[in-house]
């Protein structure tokens, strides 16, 4: 994780610029500060943590962004107005690297607002080194791939792959598939890959499959697709099998040591070890309903935040659930609200600006699943009640 360590300094000015690099406000807490940078086309956080009577600067985790080359170019363009004295950087190896390509990079928002396309769809959830996903884009040049994966790294070096290979048929984001598949267009997937995914056996909860993650995929899924498991683990077998039985009308199969095309780097290690390998795979039968989620994020005007009282504690609802972590403060015009909000097994985290009256999703809004969409009813709810008296 790039970061430095520097003298304890004053609050840089803002806003203020540096090397292409904005620096908007400072959001502040007993806890941390925070300031807002914008580089890039790219909005996130730096936090300003106190370490050993020094500071120490890092992305903040919530607001994550790639590639990393921005964040540590922010962070050095922190440093370097900050005019405070440098005591550990692991910021300065640049521009050696070969950039990924970032036009197949996505985030959220554009898979929710803009993405739009005429082709077939396959989609691998946790795609790790992304040799399979290569693959499968090699394969299949006038089929998308997009590929889900959670960890920045694997997603850096897949996408440095594209760019040596020349791919252009691959979409990547990092994001938590559970979450990405409830929102995607129903019937317009061919095929959803979840290969070797972490067994959690400790964590079940945090496991990819569930009967939820497989209802959704077969609602995405056209008629005749497929969403096909491949595991090393007898437990994460065993317990996706239980799981076809509750949907008993869709035709499964089970096979056994069955060879692919291609070996993932994890299979490699398997097969060394001779153990077993089984595909899990269930077929989408019918034309599913559209979604019809109505995604109004919108808060009132006029909230008035000398007089907000928001719970500490966790609101928990009986399918979601909404938890105010911390409130920092802008000046004297605004406030910065850290929630975790939405589903039990993956709520996500947010911020809300809120700032001369007005309140806004930060980085902007959460995906419009239901859950997430009844916990913003709520946080909508307690910042309506400070409203000003017109
Ligand atoms: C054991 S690795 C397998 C990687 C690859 N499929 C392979 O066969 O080599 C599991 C991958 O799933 C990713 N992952 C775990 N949970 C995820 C989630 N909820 N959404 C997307 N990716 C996830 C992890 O970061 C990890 O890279």
């Amino acid at each position: 994780m790039p970061h430095i360590l520097v003298n304890k300094h004053k609050d840089i000015a803002t806003p203020s610029n540096y090397d292409d690099v904005a620096f908007q406000f400072i959001a502040k807490s007993s806890k941390e500060n925070k300031v807002l940078v914008e580089t890039e086309n790219k909005k996130f956080f730096l936090n300003m943590k106190e370490k050993n009577n020094n500071i120490l600067v890092k992305i903040d985790n919530i607001t994550r962004i790639s590639p990393v080359s921005i964040v540590k170019n922010a962070i050095n363009a922190y440093g370097k107005i900050s005019g405070s004295k440098i005591l550990f950087e692991n910021t300065s190896n640049l521009s050696k690297k070969v950039e990924p390509k970032k036009e197949f990079l996505k985030d959220i928002e554009y898979f929710v607002n803009d993405f739009k396309t005429d082709k077939e769809i396959l989609v691998e959830v946790g795609f790790g080194s992304g040799r399979y996903l290569i693959h499968q884009a090699l394969k299949n040049p006038d089929k998308l791939i997009i590929g889900l994966e959670i960890h920045t790294p694997s997603i850096e070096q897949m996408l440095k792959q594209v760019n040596i290979q020349g791919i252009t048929n691959i979409l990547a984001i990092n994001y938590d598939a559970r979450l990405f598949l409830e929102f995607l267009e129903s019937n317009s997937v061919n095929t959803i890959f979840v290969h070797f995914p972490v067994p959690w056996d400790k964590k079940p909860h945090r496991r990819v499959m569930s009967v939820d993650f497989i209802q959704e995929s077969l609602r995405a899924l056209k008629p005749n697709g497929t969403l096909e498991l491949r595991t090393d683990s007898p437990n994460y077998f065993e317990y996706s099998s239980q799981l076809l039985e509750h949907f008993k009308k869709f035709p499964s199969k089970i096979l056994k040591n069955k060879d692919l095309e291609v070996i993932s780097k994890y299979e490699t290690r398997w097969k060394k070890q001779e153990k077993d390998i089984w595909d899990v795979i269930i077929t989408s039968t019918v034309e599913d309903k559209i979604l019809d989620i109505k995604a109004d994020f919108s808060f009132d005007t006029n909230i008035n935040i000398k007089n907000l009282d928001l719970p500490n504690k966790p609101v928990v609802k009986k399918d979601f659930l909404v938890h105010f972590e911390n409130v920092l403060t802008i000046e004297d015009y605004g406030i910065l609200i850290q929630l975790t909000m939405g589903s039990f097994n993956k709520p996500i985290s947010k911020y809300i600006i809120v700032a001369n009256g007005k309140a806004s999703y930060f980085q902007g809004n959460p995906i419009p699943t239901s859950a997430n969409l009844k916990a913003h009813k709520l946080i909508k709810s307690f910042l309506q009640e400070n409203k000003c008296e017109q």
